[in-house]
């Protein structure tokens, strides 16, 4: 092949494989639905309650489709689908297509109707923020928009995390960013030598004692095949809870514990300058 049908070659291969990789990312983002801009056009529109359902990556996150559509569908419910990077493999097509394609398909195209589920990864936060002065801080929208937050599952890392005040993506920002009117809700999920770790239970203590709700795990076996407690609750259970609490206007049920306890400010600690000692 002569040098410069060589160059042409590499060039149109170039050029395809760039063409290429642009059309899936577009397929993937017009399938799954990306961007914030819904948030601030659905503001304030009626009085369906709105959801924003948090999934970690603990393998029941599989079950979020389900749950997802049918907040949507049986408590008329707008949902705000938050993933976790393990949340955002264990929803894929590839896993939780696989095992409850049904749902999975009921999802998909409530994600593209965009009327009652939507959906918002780590990318939406930092994607196309550019103005401070007029882009949306997302995760602070989503806490103004919903009015319940619903962790389903919580995986042992983001139980850990939202106990312990961390906020390193989208999902636990909101978590630690929460409106102590409004309820949060917890479902834990994991394997059962994770739920017996003692730090499964000071986790749980410190948000039981701030004011959120869990939902507790049951025994069976588990998708790992270990048998014992840390399967996510039914799906109808968690629907219950959630209908319980998700009215708008119940605010003033939420996590405010600690305010109702009395807000405390932090104080500056009185140093002592000890160089005016030194010779
Ligand atoms: C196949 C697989 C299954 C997992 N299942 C669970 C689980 O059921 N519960 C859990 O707490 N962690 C589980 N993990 C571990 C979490 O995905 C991991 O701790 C991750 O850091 C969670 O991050 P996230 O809380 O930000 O989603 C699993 C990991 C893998 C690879």
């Amino acid at each position: 092949m002569a040098r410069r049908d060589l160059l042409l070659a590499l060039a149109s291969g170039a050029a395809g494989a760039a063409l290429f990789a642009l059309l899936s990312r577009w397929a993937k983002r017009a399938r799954r639905g990306h961007g914030a801009a819904w948030l601030k056009a659905e503001a304030g529109s009626g009085d369906r309650p709105r959801v924003a359902l948090v999934a970690a990556g603990s393998v029941a996150a599989v079950k979020v489709p389900e749950l997802a559509t049918r907040l949507a569908d049986e408590l008329g419910a707008q949902v705000a689908v938050v993933l976790t990077g393990g949340g955002r493999f264990m929803t894929s097509s590839e896993i939780a297509g696989r095992y409850a394609r049904e749902h999975f398909v009921a999802f998909e195209a409530a994600l593209r109707a965009k009327r009652d589920v939507f959906l918002l990864e780590d990318c939406d936060e930092w994607e196309g923020y550019a103005d401070v002065s007029v882009d949306p801080v997302v995760h602070i929208e989503l806490r103004k928009w919903a009015d319940v937050v619903l962790v389903a599952p919580c995986s042992a890392n983001t139980l850990a995390k939202v106990a312990l005040g961390l906020c390193d993506n989208l999902a636990t920002c909101l978590l630690r960013a929460w409106d102590p009117d409004k309820p949060m809700l917890l479902a834990p999920a994991m394997n059962t030598v994770m739920w017996e770790h003692p730090s499964t239970l000071q986790h749980l203590r410190i948000l039981e004692d701030r004011g959120c709700r869990i939902i507790a795990p049951t025994s069976k076996r588990l998708a790992c095949g270990d048998v014992g407690r840390g399967a996510l609750a039914p799906v109808d259970e968690i629907l219950r809870t959630v209908q319980a609490c998700s009215c708008p206007g119940l605010r003033g049920s939420g996590v405010g514990a600690w305010q109702r306890h009395g807000f405390q400010e932090w104080q500056p600690k009185e140093y002592t300058d000890t160089s005016a000692a030194r010779p």
